[in-house]
This record gives structure tokens, sequence and C-alpha cells, in this order.
């Protein structure tokens, strides 16, 4: 068959045809398209928080809840600490035009809790994303975040042509390892000597779900 290449792996066979990744490209465009729309804005109403796009709003909430160096501890330098207003508020004017970034608030009774981003990967990774998550302390320990990573990482599966979601926790994190278990993530690795968090050199443990 002209033009149609079938790639054979152990799991799976991926259709490589111009037709299907166009087709695939379009779907992409549709579906972030609406997700843009404040009338067709991804909402995810879960059983104890909210997921939907950050607002420029938010702000006040998010330097309250992230301004934590518990928080920051668990998460990538880029993330500020202290974290002020003015942090929030240059991450919100990013987080809300960056395409096809996706990051999204975590909002229990109306506030801003807690973030969610998934990072889309690009050439030969275009069809995985990285999962990255933060939640405000005084909610930790209830099954917020693994509720939302679960659904956040079913929202993907379901709507983007992507065929694995992975995520890096450093190894001192065990709750993070944990919520990743329990949202169906499987463990595939330790990367020794991966990070440089205040001033440690820690391994990462590498998770990721696939479909
Ligand atoms: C990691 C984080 C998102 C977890 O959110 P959360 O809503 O408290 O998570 P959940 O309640 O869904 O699950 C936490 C699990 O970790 C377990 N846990 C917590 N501390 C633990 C520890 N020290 N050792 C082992 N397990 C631990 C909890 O018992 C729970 O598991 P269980 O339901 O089996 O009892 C939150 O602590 C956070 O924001 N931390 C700082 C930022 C961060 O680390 N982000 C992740 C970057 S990869």
């Amino acid at each position: 068959m002209r033009g149609r290449i079938v790639l054979q792996s152990t799991s799976s066979e991926i259709d490589c045809s111009p037709d299907y990744i166009l087709r695939e490209l379009w779907e992409y465009a549709r579906v972030l398209a609406s997700r843009s729309s404040p009338k067709n804005g991804m909402q995810l109403e879960l059983k104890q928080c909210t997921i939907l796009p950050w607002r420029m709003d938010d702000a006040e909430s998010v330097a309250r809840h992230a301004n934590n160096r518990k928080i920051w501890l668990g998460v990538r330098d880029l993330f500020p600490h202290p974290y002020t207003i003015e942090d929030a508020r240059e991450f919100l004017q990013r987080a809300i035009i960056e395409q096809p970034e996706m990051k999204f608030c975590v909002k229990i009774e109306g506030a801003a809790v807690g973030g969610i981003g998934v990072h889309p990967g690009q050439d030969v990774h275009r069809h995985t994303a990285t999962v990255g998550y933060w939640l405000g302390e005084q909610f930790w320990g209830r099954g917020i975040m693994t509720e939302a990573v679960t659904a956040i990482t079913d929202f993907c599966f379901d709507n983007f042509p992507l065929r694995r979601i992975s995520a890096e926790v450093f190894s001192n994190n065990p709750a993070s390892a944990r919520v990743l278990e329990k949202a169906g993530f499987t463990f595939e690795g330790r990367l020794k000597n991966h990070v440089l968090k205040d001033r440690k050199l820690l391994d990462s443990l590498l998770y990721a779900r696939t479909k």
C-alpha cells in the first residue's frame, strides 16, 4: 500500500500513514481550540476538587498556598521560593496563553489550592507527555492529588493522540510516588544522581502510564 508504513512493535502497531497523522493533528488542534474557548473550556468536576484552566484572579490564592518550602522541595527549581504574588501573576500570564502547554488549576471550594500541568513531548516524543503537580499543604493526605492525577491522565488519553504519560519523582518524595502508583502508573526505573535539589544529589524515580 503506497505511503503507508506500519511499525511493528512488541506491544502494538502504530499507523504512520500521512492520512492518519494529518487526521490526528487536526483532531489535536480541534480539541485544543475547544479547550481554549471559555464557553467549552475543559473542566473536570471530581469528588474532592475541580480541575480547570487558570485565571488571573487565582494569583492571590496561588501565592498563599505555593509559598511553602515543603512544596518547593518536591518540585523543580523553576518553581520559586519564596513564592510571591508577582511570581503567581507571572506564572498565570504565561500559563493562560501557552499552547499547547496545558497547565491547570486545582480548585477546592472555589479557591485555587494547587496545580497540575501536562507537558507534551516533541519530535520523536510527540506521542508522549509528562505530568507535574503540587497541592497546598493543608489539603495533603486526603487523596486529592491521586484523584486529580488519575483524572487528568484519563482526560489526556481520551482527548489527545498520546500513548505515554510519565512523571519523575525525587527519590526522597514517597508521597508523590504513592500518588502515581494509586493513579495507575508503573514504576519504570531509578535514574541515578539525576537531580540536584536543595544542594543534595538525588535519584529520581520514573513512573509512566501507557495506552
Ligand atoms: C505529593 C503531593 C502532591 C501529594 O498530594 P496528596 O493529595 O497529599 O496525595 P494523596 O493524599 O492523594 O496521596 C498521598 C499518599 O502518599 C502517602 N504518603 C504521604 N507521606 C508519605 C511518606 N512519608 N511515606 C510514604 N507514603 C506517604 C499517603 O499515605 C498517601 O497514600 P495512601 O493513600 O496509600 O495512604 C503533595 O504532598 C505535594 O504537593 N507535595 C509537594 C509538591 C510535590 O512533591 N509535587 C510532586 C512532584 S513529582
